[in-house]
């Protein structure tokens, strides 16, 4: 089970289109691009395929969240602690559609980390990359909320985000690698995202609801070495 942050983290949300057996299509496909281009590919489908799709692929496979508990009477939660169990290699946290405490954010980083798991910590501006920085998670993922899924890439329309975002999360931490994410569309997103520093780039409709998603992750995973 690989612990390394991808370069391409594909979020299926709760999409239709990423949902039951179409998850583990979307994940094979993932997978088959991941292992012909050498590009650390990973995917976040919904927690109820989570595990399956894990059991299936030999790529980085994420939840979409988890709580901050300890194994025990928390009716509804997902403790950190069982994501080994089922072959998950981490979670990403607070992402602006299910944002959490800085407090609940510090606490699952902690028990992530513990379990040597990957944690990807979605914040909106290069400010609270900088806090979130300072907690050492695996990864900062920068997304404005705005962009989400309009097709304006951070990348292009918002350069200053990502370079500010790097610098904060490279001011507050030795080890968390930036990212970026909102809008991403096209190779020349993913190729604009890591010349501006980002190590890779968080993505959901333009893969989900693509035509063919295996070509467009392709698309994104040749423009990472451009
Ligand atoms: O988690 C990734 C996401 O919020 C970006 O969404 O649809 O703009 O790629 P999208």
């Amino acid at each position: 089970m690989s612990t390394e942050v991808p370069r391409i983290l594909v979020n299926m949300k709760a999409y239709l289109e990423a949902s039951c057996d179409r998850a583990l299509s979307l994940a094979r496909a993932a997978e088959k691009v991941s292992l012909e281009t050498g590009v650390l590919v990973g995917i976040i489908p919904d927690l109820l395929s989570a595990p399956i799709v894990a059991r299936e692929v030999d790529i980085p496979v994420l939840v979409q969240h988890v709580d901050p508990v300890e194994p025990g009477a928390f009716t509804g939660s997902i403790s950190p602690r069982f994501l080994r169990h089922y072959g998950i290699s981490g979670s990403l946290l607070n992402h602006s559609e299910r944002r959490v405490r800085l407090d609940h954010i510090a606490s699952c980083v902690r028990m992530l980390s513990e379990e040597r798991l990957v944690s990807v910590v979605c914040c909106t501006d290069p400010f609270e990359a900088g806090a979130v920085a300072s907690l050492n998670p695996s990864a900062v993922a920068v997304e404005p909320p705005d962009l989400i899924g309009t097709r304006i890439p951070v990348s292009r329309a918002r350069p200053e985000v990502v370079t500010e975002a790097v610098k904060a999360v490279r001011r507050h931490s030795d080890s968390a690698l930036p990212i970026c994410g909102a809008g991403i569309t096209t190779g020349e997103d993913v190729r604009r995202a890591i010349e501006l520093g980002s190590h890779g780039v968080l993505v959901a409709s333009a893969v989900v609801k693509a035509d063919d998603p295996e070509k467009k992750i392709r698309e994104f995973a040749s423009s990472v070495f451009d």
